[in-house]
């Protein structure tokens, strides 16, 4: 019973709202977007690959009247702040947006060329970074006038986590997207609108055919896998979860206002052994009243910056 009226209080959050998901005509950005249109939602899907887009958009109109094809490069600002205004002018205020468009390129770090790391940078980062621009004030002052909240949910990937040999280009910018996710985290909470950082192991997508959307004048990716390392990942691919569940999970993590949507528990051991060898890392020097002291003034200058768990000073 108390789980029923819970439920139903959550859904308000998001039933007959308008999400915003960019990267939505394939993978786990279509997933997201048919799990918010089955949920109520009024469901803008942006996308670099206009043919895609369509006949994706064209799939969850059968079901819904709310559904917006927008085609948009996530590197694009000013045609990410024009897509806001359709949007809006369609829809209405935007209270979810999906930070979801992603790009992989594999490979040594040091013959990845600029190319290489301007295209993966500016979609992975960049397009997030343009997202939280575009949107984030929006729904700050949307808020501010109606209380009606919002949520960001920013892609990173399990990579955000683990950098490992060979995808450590694709590693740094899922690092930043999570870092960037949870200071937006603290800086929203107190608003009322959260903010939610997805980092998902395998999902059965494209990702592994990301250079279909490199632009021409990047010139061709120098790091793409050859055919064996192809028929490999392919292979991964298809044992991954579907991008449905994927869009599920993202659903109750809204609700349930969840900072990291971890949803692959394979990796919690890896991750284990990362934090303990970072943990061992750490000076064991008891720490001195100075720098003790330094810490708090940090916390007081910036609320929430680093002091989550840490010692107070009257505490030392
Ligand atoms: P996908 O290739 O199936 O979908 C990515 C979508 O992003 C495509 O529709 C593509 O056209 C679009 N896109 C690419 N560049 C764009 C740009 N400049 N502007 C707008 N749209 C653009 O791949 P997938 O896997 O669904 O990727 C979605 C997100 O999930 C990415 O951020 C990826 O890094 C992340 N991810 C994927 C995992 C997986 O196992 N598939 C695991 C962890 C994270």
């Amino acid at each position: 019973m108390l789980i029923k009226i819970w439920l139903s209080e959550s859904m308000e959050k998001i039933e007959g709202k308008t999400s915003f998901i960019t990267g939505a005509a394939s993978g786990i950005g279509f997933g997201i977007a048919e799990a918010f249109s089955d949920a109520g939602m009024k469901v803008v899907m942006a996308d670099v690959e206009g043919d895609a887009l369509a006949e994706a958009a064209e799939k969850l109109a059968q079901k819904s009247d709310h559904i917006l094809a927008i085609v948009l490069d996530v590197t694009d600002r000013a045609a990410m702040a024009a897509a806001a205004d359709e949007a809006e002018a369609e829809f209405g205020p935007v209270h979810v947006v999906c930070n979801n468009a992603g790009v992989s390129n594999r490979g040594p770090l040091d013959e990845a060329s600029y190319e290489d790391w301007d295209w993966v940078v500016g979609v992975n980062l960049g397009g997030v970074i343009n997202g939280i621009k575009t949107f984030v004030p929006r729904i700050k002052s949307q808020h501010a006038c109606s209380g009606e909240g919002g949520h960001v949910i920013n892609t990173a990937s399990i990579a955000g986590l683990l950098a490992g040999a060979g995808n450590g280009l694709y590693a740094t910018t899922k690092h930043a997207v999570v870092g960037l996710s949870v200071a937006l985290h603290q800086e929203l909470k107190p608003l009322g609108i959260g903010v939610s950082v997805l980092c998902p192991g395998t999902v059965d997508t494209k990702i592994n055919y990301s250079s279909r959307n490199r632009p021409k004048g990047f010139g061709p990716g120098g790091m793409d896998l050859d055919p064996e390392q192809i028929a490999l990942l392919d292979r991964s691919m298809k044992l991954g979860s579907s991008s449905r569940e994927i869009g599920e999970i993202v659903v109750g993590s809204i609700l349930s206002e969840d900072l990291y949507i971890l949803p692959h528990g394979e990796f919690s051991a890896v991750y284990q052994k990362k934090m303990e060898e970072i943990l061992a890392s750490f000076s064991n020097k008891p720490p001195t009243q100075n720098q003790l002291e330094s810490m708090q003034l940090r916390a007081e200058a910036f609320s929430g910056f680093w002091n989550d768990g840490g010692p107070s000073t009257e505490e030392i």
